[in-house]
């Protein structure tokens, strides 16, 4: 695995910053990456897990990196990308002393990197964090910060579902379309509300039976069925993977009767080549970390002091960018997949030239 990309490469330019640290009696072993910060301090949140070997923590968190640089430009956000890992099972090593030493790492890049949630870190998490440092986000209320990130981020997936209905229908209506949401969970749910809000009829599963108990207790018209497989062979239009990563696969996207595909997972395409798989079979797949934007948007605004309008007005324009990225994949050709890396390298070079201009 290289951190290194040598100069003749043609690719992106490679992380800038790949930090190891390391406090032995706390026993933390953790890694920073940033990817870049042509357009700002990098943001991204703090994964704790319990990789099966260093290498495995370090590509995991070179990838995640990258993926925050083009997710940032993509919002729209004046941040660059980063992400970073803490390499441990947290339930046998998460602490407060090594909470802090990461903490005081985070510090020691001076606001190179911000950190915030991400799978094994929570809101409280962060607040410890603080303690060391003042380059976190996605802090408890009490402390200034957003709450919960599901909100805007179901919000902004149902924005870049409509953008994607009037793509292929010609109305960002979702009135009368048949939905099928994977994943009943925080974001799930929310995005089921402003679903049957609209009027479309929802189709939902998930593998957690108090989920579906939810989904009968507060939205009875919601039909369920037995697992995701039955899900994508169901007659639907849209299809909404808001459960795990790799939710389009060599075996979902054959079977798949939708002809959108707009949801809140991360990491949707199993492997490269899906997107064009998708393409050839006529699906429209509005790409997952430009819909899901909604929850940096969120934790990005709190660095500013966090006001509820402003992130939602902002992540309601997850709809103009949806829609400017199914045109220019026409245009030029290419999967909305393709399409959207594009705009999110084309930000990074435009505005992040900028500060080659000197301020005097
Ligand atoms: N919460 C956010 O702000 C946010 C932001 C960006 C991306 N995401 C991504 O969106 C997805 C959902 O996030 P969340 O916060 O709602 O998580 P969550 O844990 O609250 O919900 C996930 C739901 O999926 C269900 N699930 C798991 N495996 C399943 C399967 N095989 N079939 C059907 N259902 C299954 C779980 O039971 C759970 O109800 C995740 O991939 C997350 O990374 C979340």
């Amino acid at each position: 695995m290289g951190v290194f990309v040598s100069t003749d490469d043609p690719g992106p330019a490679g992380h800038e910053q790949v930090v190891f640290c390391q406090d032995r009696q706390s026993g933390l072993k953790a890694i920073i990456g940033i990817y870049s910060t042509a357009l700002g301090p990098a943001l991204g949140g703090t994964r704790f897990y319990p990789y099966a070997s260093e290498e495995a923590a370090l590509a995991d968190v070179l990838d995640l990196s990258r993926g925050m640089a083009y997710k940032n430009a993509l919002a729209g956000l004046d941040l660059g990308g980063g992400k970073a890992v803490i390499w441990g099972d947290p339930d046998q090593v998460k602490s407060e002393a090594l909470l802090r030493a990461y903490g005081r790492f985070v510090q020691s890049l001076a606001g190179r990197y911000y950190t915030a949630c991400d799978v094994g870190t929570y809101v409280a998490d962060m607040d410890v964090i603080a303690r060391e440092t003042r380059y976190v986000t996605g802090r408890s209320v009490e402390h200034g910060g957003a709450g919960d990130s599901s909100v805007l981020t179901a919000w902004g997936v149902f924005q870049g579902m409509r953008a994607a209905a009037e793509h292929v229908w010609g109305s960002p209506s979702l009135r009368g379309r048949r939905v099928g949401v994977a994943g009943l969970g925080k974001v799930g749910r929310h995005l089921t509300g402003h679903l049957v809000d609209d009027g479309a009829e929802v189709v939902a599963t998930d593998v957690d039976p108090r989920a579906l108990e939810w989904a009968r207790t507060n939205h009875p018209g919601v039909a369920l069925v037995a697992d995701t497989a039955a899900l994508v062979a169901t007659d639907i239009d849209v299809y909404a993977p808001c459960a795990l990563g790799g939710a389009l696969n060599d075996d979902t996207v054959p079977a798949l009767r939708a002809r959108v595909v707009a949801g809140a997972a991360n990491n949707q395409l199993a492997h490269p080549g899906i997107e064009k798989l998708l393409a050839d079979r006529g699906i429209l797949y509005a790409p997952d970390y430009v819909v899901n934007a909604g929850g940096v948007i969120q934790v990005a605004d709190e660095i500013e002091g966090f006001n509820f309008d402003r992130a939602k007005l902002r992540a309601t324009r997850i709809f103009d960018t949806t829609r400017q990225i199914l045109r220019l994949a026409d245009d030029e050709g290419v999967p909305p997949a393709v399409a959207a890396d594009r705009l999110a390298e084309r930000r990074m070079a435009d505005v992040g030239r900028l500060r080659t201009i000197h301020l005097g």
